[in-house]
């Protein structure tokens, strides 16, 4: 059984479709240790109450520095014994240490097709003011091992999702959540979960199943 620690900072609209996957079998041989918010009002904090999931918050501004957050974040982890970080919307620069401990350990969820609209800056909302202010047709989201880089980590899964005349950041963020996020995130979890996946340098390669899905 996969150990996860799911790492937060808002709505928590991945964790949810992270948790309903468990739940209905869509996601198999893996179970959330923990949930750790950066940010105490995180709602992400409860959707993991309501599901009798074990919920932290460790806030950088609970430490005197950088290096104290970092080693509360770490303790966390490694006292969760946890196999597999995932990274559900957590608006947090991640520890080199975290990166160097948990090497092809941890995921991200991205809301665009990287290379495009990644990097230093570009979350959440602004990756979708920044998708429709250079008129892309089309865009998506991406699932991806974390390196040392920001969005630079081998790439596991990407979905494309069509830009609609008249979209706002927020009407296309919501489809790049529900036709793409909400999806691919379980799925590479599952993926992970099964022994599917291996990296090999900085590329991914996924393992059919026998039956050739
Ligand atoms: C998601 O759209 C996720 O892709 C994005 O933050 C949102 C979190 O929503 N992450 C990033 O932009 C990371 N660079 P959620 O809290 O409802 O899951």
């Amino acid at each position: 059984m996969l150990r996860l620690a799911v790492l937060v900072s808002g709505g928590g609209t991945n964790l949810q479709a992270i948790l309903d996957a468990i739940e209905s079998g869509g996601i198999t041989n893996a179970e959330i240790a923990v949930v750790i918010s950066n940010n105490r009002d995180a709602y992400a904090l409860e959707r993991a109450k309501a599901h009798g999931v074990e919920s932290v918050c460790i806030s950088p501004r609970d430490f005197a520095d950088r290096a104290a957050f970092h080693a509360a974040l770490l303790e966390k982890l490694d006292s969760c014994a946890v196999d597999l970080i995932v990274l559900a919307g957590f608006l947090v620069v991640i520890p080199e240490e975290m990166v160097a401990r948990y090497q092809n350990r941890i995921i991200n969820i991205h809301p665009s097709l990287i290379p495009a609209f990644c990097g230093t800056g570009y979350y959440g909302l602004r990756v979708h003011e920044a998708a429709l202010a250079r008129g892309v047709r089309v865009t998506g989201a991406t699932v991806h091992f974390v390196d040392e880089g920001t969005d630079t980590g081998p790439i596991l899964l990407q979905k494309a999702v069509e830009v609609l005349p008249g979209d706002t950041p927020e009407t296309l963020q919501r489809r790049v959540m529900e036709q793409a996020e909400w999806k691919l995130l379980p799925q590479a979890i599952d993926l992970i979960a099964n022994g599917r996946v291996s990296v090999a340098d900085g590329r991914v390669t996924i393992q059919r199943e026998a039956d050739g899905t």
